[in-house]
């Protein structure tokens, strides 16, 4: 596991979901490699999504899962952003193995673009499964504005039908969410990471399920979407990838938000022994060019095991 930076770290989602101290994250968002069988590939990244078959890549999943779960305090929330090959596997499997925890939704994000198969309905959307943990969880019901037909023909109560309900609320987002484009090729928000997600989704999720000052973590950061959405959210961030490119991209995109980063592996940097918030180890191997630090954690304890596997 190397350390990029405070906030980014360089390594394994299963490795460091392990060293994370107990109940320290208030929200995991997680949108790994969904096997797609092939290498994904962009201008400034790529990274391999093999297939090894539905109940294989699930497994590996609620592995990381499972190992983070610890760290995630009460009241917190885990997302698993999957789409329609391992997504009912994980289901199954998350709903037995995580220990207290509840799937409250299964957010299914609707998109357009990309290739259209001639033989099935082209698969347009993916599922966000939102796992919260014990009875008392955080949820901020965010609003939209009702379409603009609803708006001219006005809309009432339909327990009261004649009491009209006010427009200017707007209507609560339910679970299913159409409102939001993929990263296309002309979005300004787009780096050229393969897989990048939209700002708009981030922001939505992270406002919804968590409070101004919390942890964000993500096991499976990318180019960095989860992260920045936090910081400007106000929520301080931890991004994991296994990925050098990524580490690289996330570390640019994040130098305007260094302030937000969660600084957890620094802290026990240069004792080779627990210390710190984190109770991690670390060592300092090398710096990179850009000046951000990069450490290894061959020393690295961890105060509990890896969750059990599936
Ligand atoms: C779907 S992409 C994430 C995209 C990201 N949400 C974004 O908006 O840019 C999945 C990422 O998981 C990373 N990855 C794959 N296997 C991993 C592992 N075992 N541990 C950590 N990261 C891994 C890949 O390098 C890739 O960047």
């Amino acid at each position: 596991m190397d350390w990029i930076g405070p906030g980014i770290w360089q390594g394994d989602a299963l490795e460091a979901a392990s060293l994370l101290p107990l109940d320290s994250i208030d929200l995991a968002y997680l949108d790994p490699p969904f096997g797609t069988g092939r290498t994904r590939s962009g201008p400034l990244g790529r990274y391999p999504d093999g297939w090894q078959g539905a109940m294989a890549h699930a497994s590996w999943l609620v592995r990381c899962c499972v190992g983070l779960w610890p760290a995630l305090r009460e009241g917190g929330t885990l997302w698993l952003h999957l789409d329609a090959r391992t997504v009912h596997h994980a289901r199954v499997l998350l709903d037995d193995q995580l220990a207290g925890g509840t799937c409250r939704n299964e957010v299914v994000w609707c998109y357009n673009g990309g290739g259209l198969p001639k033989r099935d309905f082209p698969r347009k959307h993916d599922v966000l499964l939102r796992y919260v943990k014990g009875k008392d969880w955080t949820f901020h019901p965010a609003r939209q504005p009702y379409k603009a037909n609803t708006q001219a023909v006005g809309r009432h109560s339909s327990r009261a039908r004649r009491v009209a309900i006010d427009l200017g609320r707007g209507t609560p987002h339910t679970d299913w969410w159409t409102d939001i484009p993929t990263v296309t090729g002309w979005a300004p928000e787009r780096l050229g990471y393969p897989t990048q997600k939209p700002l708009q989704l981030l922001e939505r999720l992270i406002a919804a399920t968590s409070n101004p000052g919390d942890r964000v973590v993500d096991l499976f950061m990318g180019s960095g979407t989860t992260l920045e959405a936090a910081a400007r959210l106000g929520r301080c961030y931890l991004g994991v990838d296994a990925s050098a490119a990524a580490c690289d991209l996330a570390a640019r995109r994040l130098r305007p938000w260094q302030a937000a980063a969660w600084p957890v592996a620094l802290e026990g940097v240069g004792t080779g022994q627990a210390g710190g918030t984190a109770e991690v180890g670390a060592q300092v191997t090398s710096r990179r060019r850009s000046g951000v630090t990069k450490l290894s954690t061959k020393a690295a304890t961890s105060k509990r095991p890896i969750g059990k596997s599936v």
